[in-house]
């Protein structure tokens, strides 16, 4: 199973340091990455042998968006993977489905991971499969190749909530996307899961087939807890 860490705006660069001295004596077998802010990106891949990614980018390569990060950047940093669209840049952002289909685009011309979020909102339930199917196509549909491309799960109303979706449905919903991607791009990706994962649900959750991982903000931030997720 693969396991990624959100640390969303949380941490010093010290905090980081500490937190990598605790999490690098645990020896661990599954693949694990950690999503942290730019400013964080050195001094992480300083301490862990770990993957580090960020957790956006901009969408242009370069020139005047004062207060954005370009991916040659965080890759100049030694960053390996790229969280692109995650709810919370969708809603208090306003990120939409055009410059997400950009930010993914631009990601595709480097050797990076792409993390895509997708999830519907609670007011969005019942026309669910709709909502993330427009997700997937609108950032995947200029692409040539889906190579290095992994979809995160993440209903929104699950997201820090401590309200965690059923296996039942998650399942479903991981279906429905290897569906789309099979239908229109003849391609299947490894989906994880995101939305208030944490010690107490994780065993659970981990018996869904269809699922890759998961995708772990809140209980990621302590490194015997994300260590306790890992290992259950
Ligand atoms: P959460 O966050 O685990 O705190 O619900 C998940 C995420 O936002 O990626």
């Amino acid at each position: 199973m693969r396991y990624y860490a959100n640390f969303k705006l949380n941490k010093t660069s010290k905090e980081v340091v500490d937190y990598f001295e605790k999490f690098n004596q645990y020896n661990i077998n599954q693949q694990v990455c950690f999503f942290v802010s730019p400013a964080l990106i050195d001094g992480a891949v300083k301490s862990t042998e770990h993957p580090i990614g960020t957790q956006n980018i901009a969408s242009q390569k370069w020139g005047a968006f004062t207060g954005e990060t370009s991916i040659e950047q965080a890759i100049d940093l030694g960053c390996k993977s790229v969280l692109i669209g995650h709810s919370e840049r969708r809603h208090i952002f306003n990120e939409s489905d055009a410059l997400i289909a950009e930010k993914v685009k631009l990601a595709k011309e480097y050797e990076v991971e792409i993390v895509l979020c997708v999830g519907e909102t609670l007011l969005e339930r019942e026309q669910k499969f709709d909502v993330i199917k427009r997700q997937l196509t609108s950032a995947l549909d200029n692409l040539s190749s889906y190579s290095n491309i992994i979809i995160a799960y993440e209903p929104v109303w699950a997201i820090g909530t401590g309200v965690v979706a059923q296996n039942a449905d998650i399942d479903e919903m991981a279906n429905y996307i290897n569906s789309v991607l099979k239908q229109n791009y003849n391609t299947t990706l490894p989906i994880l899961y995101g939305g208030s994962v944490k010690t107490t649900n994780v065993k659970e959750l981990k018996t869904i087939n269809s699922i890759s991982g998961f995708l772990v903000g809140g209980a990621s931030l302590e490194p015997d807890e994300f260590y306790q997720i890992i290992i259950s």
